[in-house]
């Protein structure tokens, strides 16, 4: 490619560090689409005839095929999938085909490629992302009237809606959806045109690429289009958050499915089974799912740093933003469906759920607040409760079982009516102010869901 520069050709541990088509290879449908717009504009510029033109698109239509198929493979003599077409294209067009070089760099293509890559595949992971959200939102349908034990510090804290505890995970997702799409009109810039990093002197018209290639706009700057990468770090960042979402979702799912919870079942098409131990019904996605985030997070902090410093422009530093992006989507993609299936298939313990929602004096506050609502001081009403709590521990009972006198003598506020708001049902249907728990609300929240999750 710099022939003509050059006596001798490039020392092995050179082309070995330097080549890259064994990951990306994987742009080539996008380099090829690039091509085709960068052969439209030569050709408006007077630089392509009509039937160089015509020619050109033949034989990249011919080249797309045959790397569809397969039957065009990169060779161990390919640099990078620009390299390795441009190969392509010579074996078909003769010297014609070098004309398409004309205006342009792999500094501008390999970001343009990028870009459409990662647009594309923004979208796959929000669609499964939506698919995800869907499952949960199926399950939260069913289990609006199914109390659960809601915890803080993984502490019985106050009952809940077992759908509200679901759906906190479905709005997480949601945000990460739209997240994408904010991202993506940062990332609808087409950097084709700025060549190696100065623009043309040929009269290009990089708008009109970008308009073709699916872009918003065209680079303003042809340094910046060249060297800037924030839009993958930005994606990474989003990939990242949506591991750290997937991971918080499985690590719930590894503690339900363990017996000392027990509040919900795997099918078994989403859980493993021991080599060893007979008995064993693992929850591998949710593991998964969980250990995944680990290397998307190091995906956003590799590429970060390796940002980190770079002069402007083009660096070949440059090259290292391709493998993270791509195991980032790979991941994503594959632990997404699963972890939907997973949810989707899981069976819920509505039963033990409902039994353990009461537990670890869960209905403390609840007393708190009805002496609250008889005028009692908060700060007097926590003392007396927690007196109650305590002699419970004591005597290894529940807050349900101490009779009224006993109640007299632990502290005078405790009136027998504190006996009235021992009801997980009563403790959850109070929540009803706007986002709480109380079923009605709860409802109401999933048909919002519901109705986004329609749009989106
Ligand atoms: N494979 C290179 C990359 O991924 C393409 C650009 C190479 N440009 C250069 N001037 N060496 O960044």
């Amino acid at each position: 490619m710099w022939g003509g520069r050059f006596a001798g050709g490039p020392a092995q541990a050179l082309a070995r560090l330097s080549v890259s088509v064994q990951f990306d290879w994987r742009l080539a449908p996008y380099d090829l689409r690039a091509s085709g717009a960068h052969a439209r504009v030569l050709h408006r510029a007077g630089l392509l005839d009509d039937g160089e033109l015509t020619a050109v698109l033949a034989a990249l239509d011919d080249l797309s095929e045959a790397v569809r198929t397969g039957s065009f493979r990169p060779t161990v003599d390919d640099e990078d999938v620009h390299t390795a077409l441009e190969r392509g294209l010579l074996e078909r067009l003769g010297a014609l085909g070098g004309k398409l070089r004309a205006g342009r760099s792999r500094n501008d293509q390999v970001a343009t490629d990028l870009r459409m890559y990662l647009r594309d595949h923004a979208r796959q992971v929000a669609a499964r992302l939506i698919e995800l959200q869907q499952a949960i939102v199926d399950q939260a349908a069913a289990h609006v009237d199914t109390p659960a034990p809601g915890m803080t510090h993984l502490q019985h804290a106050q009952p809940i809606s077992f759908a509200h505890q679901l759906l906190a995970h479905v709005h997480a997702f949601a945000r990460d959806v739209d997240r994408l799409r904010d991202w993506d009109r940062r990332a609808a810039v087409s950097s084709l045109g700025a060549g190696a990093l100065a623009g043309s002197s040929l009269p290009l018209d990089p708008h009109g690429v970008a308009v073709e290639l699916g872009f918003d706009s065209a680079f303003e700057n042809s340094i910046d289009a060249v060297s800037d990468r924030d839009f993958a770090v930005e994606f990474l960042f989003a990939a990242a958050l949506i591991g750290v979402h997937l991971s918080r979702l499985g690590e719930e799912i590894v503690l339900w499915t363990s017996r000392e919870f027990g509040w919900v079942e795997l099918d078994d098409a989403f859980a493993t089974g021991s080599s060893l131990m007979p008995q064993k019904k693992n929850p591998d996605v949710a593991e998964l799912a969980r250990g995944k985030s680990g290397r998307l997070i190091g995906a956003l902090t590799g590429l970060l740093t390796a940002l980190k410093g770079l002069p402007l422009a083009y660096d070949r530093d440059l090259q290292e933003d391709k493998e993270p992006v791509f195991d980032a989507v790979d991941t994503l993609l594959l632990v997404l469906p699963a972890t939907a299936g997973t949810v989707a298939t899981m069976r819920v313990r509505r039963q033990r759920l409902a039994e353990a929602a009461p537990d670890g004096f869960a209905l403390a506050t609840d007393v708190a607040e009805h002496l609250v609502r008889g005028g009692v001081p908060f700060r007097e009403a926590h003392e007396a409760v927690g007196q109650l709590v305590a002699w419970c521990v004591a005597h290894d009972v529940g807050l349900e079982e101490v009779g009224a006198e006993q109640l007299a003598a632990i502290n005078p506020r405790l009136t027998p009516g504190v006996r009235s708001v021992l009801s997980v049902q009563g403790a959850l249907e109070a929540r009803s102010a706007p986002g709480g728990t109380a079923p009605a609300r709860v409802r109401e929240q999933l048909a919002a869901v519901i109705e986004r999750l329609h749009r989106d």
